[in-house]
């Protein structure tokens, strides 16, 4: 049971906004790309990096916001393959913040009964960040809330090429190498088997694109962009994505249920 005592004080905005919410339908898997942290710093003149340690508490917010929801799953875009291209300063502080946030936010992911997984090229990163993700996906392996993704070193295109490459090596090994593949059995070979697909994707800093971020699985995702910078965001626009999300009719290529039946009442009809 959502105890919602646990997500907005009363006479808060929060409130106000949860009361919008019918807490019946959410979105069982939502995607962040997180963006905005670099323009945040710079509206204040920091360098690029206090933009991403703020952006931690954007996330510790949101996760646990997602948890005390009882989403099913939370992937958050912390790092692209693409990435790699900013200075090495930044790209090195990004890992040890990764780090700092692991080591610190353990105790709290156990509190709140979170899975935890990396998914991504998670052996083209450092060692140290390899060790500690390990140890975070290991010890809460057997918690049964909330799954927590974070892609990292990921890239959407990548993702697609690993998983062609890992299918084929599958069926050379059985030697299977003439089978046929359909949708399911691909899907099972992402970084995300076994993961529903995202129903709502959440975009901050109003960029309207998708950026290599789990190209595959957003096929019939609904989009929301806020404005709001990644270090800004909180648990009211998050509440804000789940209305919009809620007003969005999803249709997977089908027509609206009601206007078959209006389409099969007028064809009885014979006009
Ligand atoms: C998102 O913020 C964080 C990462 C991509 C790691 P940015 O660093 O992209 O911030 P902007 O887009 O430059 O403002
Ligand atoms: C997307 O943000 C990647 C992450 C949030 C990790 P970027 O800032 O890297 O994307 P572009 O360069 O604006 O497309
Ligand atoms: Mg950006």
């Amino acid at each position: 049971m959502i105890d919602v005592s646990k997500l907005a004080v009363p006479g808060s905005i929060e409130e106000t906004l949860l009361d919008k919410i019918d807490l019946k339908r959410l979105p069982r898997h939502v995607a962040v790309i997180m963006d905005g942290n670099g323009r945040w710093a710079r509206a204040r003149s920091l360098p690029r990096v206090e933009g991403h340690r703020a952006g931690i508490t954007s996330v510790r917010e949101t996760v646990e916001t997602a948890a005390r929801l009882e989403l099913g799953v939370m992937t958050l875009y912390a790092f692209s393959v693409e990435n790699w291209k900013r200075p090495r300063i930044e790209v090195m502080t990004l890992m040890m913040l990764l780090k700092e946030y692991l080591r610190k936010e353990l105790a709290t992911l156990m509190e709140n009964n979170i899975r935890f997984t990396p998914i991504g090229r998670i052996d083209g990163l450092d060692p140290t960040v390899q060790r500690e993700l390990r140890y975070a996906e290991e010890k809460t392996a057997g918690n049964s809330g909330l799954l927590f993704q974070i892609a990292l070193n990921y890239g959407g295109r990548a993702e697609i090429v690993d998983t062609c490459n890992r299918i084929m090596n599958l069926l050379r090994e059985k030697e299977m190498s003439d089978a046929v593949i359909d949708e399911a059995f691909f899907s099972d070979h992402l970084y995300t088997a076994n993961v529903e697909d995202p129903d709502l994707l959440i975009r901050t800093s109003g960029e309207l694109r998708v950026s290599n971020f789990l190209l595959w699985q957003i096929a019939y995702a609904e989009i929301h962009v806020t404005k709001t910078l990644w270090p800004d965001f909180r648990r009211r626009h998050l509440f804000e994505a789940i209305i919009d999300f809620q007003a969005r009719e999803r249709r997977y290529g089908a027509v609206e249920p009601a206007e078959e039946r209006e389409m099969f009442v007028e064809a009885e009809d014979g006009s």
